[in-house]
């Protein structure tokens, strides 16, 4: 068993965490306390952060570069794609802080998509236009056997491929690829290959990798850009889309509004089991997600409706609410959502706010909980009904966010729970490079 194979440290905090046995965690990943504070990490961002009422977090690095997506590996270990450099990994000492940190796979190409099967020996990279496979070995962490699994991904444009394998299907992996632009009018086919995710059999990939655009199968189209996968409690996979910008909205007199402050809404999208096709249409780039309906004239929105920007004779609102997916929940426009993940009992979903730059007042750069709840059939669904402009809360999040830039604002990237369910760890890829613990306290 690999936990046999111990060094001194490990051997001595067998007899107190030996109950980690039966829960079938190794001793690391049991071990670590949640620190107040890390020795020689000190913010040196320029932001004040607050956090809700019954949370409390702490910064556990400032040497990181760009993090993204983050994830345990079986042995504890914190892994870290650093987008532009690599593929980091991180060991927590005895006092639950950073004692350790390797380079596993040096790549400048690597600017975001990260995933480990569910038995911790097979690692996923991405970048724009390729994935790629390593065996891995978590005692070791070392990367070996570099294999293209998934090639031909548009360059341009959007280029996060955010990857993701079911906990219950170890064999699939789930690549998402956002538009070529803000409005990528080609995509309403989507064969185009692009604001879609789809879904690729690890068991079967061919020499060479799988075809994005030809081959494996959908888990939606008509999605800008899916920069989360979330798999809750029954491993069904929502999404979390960053909608459009400066978007205006034509009148019945030919003159068209700016409605972008508060439109589209970002969207929280239910996308169903990845072991089934899902050929459904979410809308994009057509049918956007009202956010503020006060703001489009001539009409009786709600929250969570879908708009045209220029309705005609042969594709109007209505067509929308015929032919597209709406989101189940919608959250503030430009708030950008990259990353979230569920609680041990999916009855909460955090989810990291990005902020963007097309919004004044800024909104985002922080992280907020969306409650769901499990319903009689045993689906589990935000609590929140679809109009809502309320359901999620802010649980950590940058003072006077109104004012904030890109450079000045904590940017919240990937989220992961400690395997012990403890504590969130959240980067953030702003101007420093940070990585923060959060938890109820
Ligand atoms: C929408 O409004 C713009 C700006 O006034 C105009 O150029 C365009 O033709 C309009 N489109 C339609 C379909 O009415
Ligand atoms: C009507 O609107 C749809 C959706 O925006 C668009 O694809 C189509 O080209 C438009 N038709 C005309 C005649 O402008």
């Amino acid at each position: 068993m690999h936990w046999c194979v111990t060094t001194l440290t490990v051997t001595a905090t067998l007899g107190v965490f030996g109950s980690a046995f039966a829960r079938g965690l190794s001793p690391r990943q049991d071990a670590a306390p949640i620190p107040s504070s890390c020795p020689g990490v000190t913010a040196t961002s320029p932001y004040t952060l607050s956090v809700a009422e019954g949370w409390k977090y702490t910064l556990i690095s400032t040497d990181v570069s760009k993090p993204r997506s983050i994830l345990f590996d079986t042995e504890g270990h914190l892994l870290v794609l650093e987008a532009g450099k690599g593929l980091t990994a991180h060991t927590l000492g005895a006092d639950g802080c950073i004692s350790e940190s390797t380079t596993v796979l040096e790549n400048p190409q690597l600017n975001h998509g990260l995933a480990l099967s569910p038995d911790g020996k097979t690692l996923y990279v991405s970048a724009a236009p390729t994935a790629w496979s390593y065996s891995y070995d978590a005692a070791t962490m070392t990367a070996t056997d570099q294999t293209v699994v998934v090639r031909g991904m548009n360059p341009s444009g959007h280029s996060s491929r955010t990857l993701a394998i079911p906990p219950n299907n170890p064999n699939l992996l789930i690549v998402s690829l956002g538009s070529a632009g803000n409005i990528d009018g080609p995509t309403v086919v989507k064969e185009t290959g692009r604001a879609i995710v789809k879904v690729f059999d690890m068991a079967e990939t061919p020499s060479g990798g799988y075809s994005y655009n030809t081959e494996g199968w959908y888990l939606g189209y008509g999605l800008r850009n899916e920069v989360a996968l979330v798999f809750d409690g029954n491993n069904m996979v929502w999404g979390v889309e960053n909608s459009g910008d400066q978007l205006t909205r034509n009148t019945t007199d030919g003159s068209s509004v700016d409605v972008h402050v508060d439109n589209p809404a970002e969207e929280l999208n239910y996308l169903g089991d990845p072991a089934v096709s899902n050929e459904q249409w979410y809308g994009y780039p057509t049918c956007w997600t009202v956010g503020d309906p006060s703001v489009i004239p001539d009409t009786s929105f709600k929250v969570g409706d879908q708009f045209v920007i220029a309705p005609n004779a042969t594709f109007d609102d209505s067509s929308c609410a015929e032919k597209s997916v709406p989101p189940r929940l919608s959250m503030q426009a430009h708030s950008a959502p990259i990353d979230g993940k569920f609680d041990k009992d999916s009855l909460n979903l955090y989810v990291s706010l990005h902020g963007s730059w097309n919004r004044e007042p800024a909104t985002g750069y922080k992280v907020v909980e969306i409650a769901f709840a499990q319903l009689e059939d045993g689906s589990y669904d935000p609590v929140e009904p679809a109009d809502s402009v309320k359901g999620y809360s802010d649980i950590l999040w940058t003072e006077n966010e109104e004012s904030c830039t890109s450079s000045t604002c904590l940017r919240p990237s990937g989220i992961t729970w400690h395997p012990d369910h403890s504590r969130m760890y959240v980067a953030s890829d702003g101007v420093v490079g940070e990585i923060y613990i959060l938890y109820k306290a």
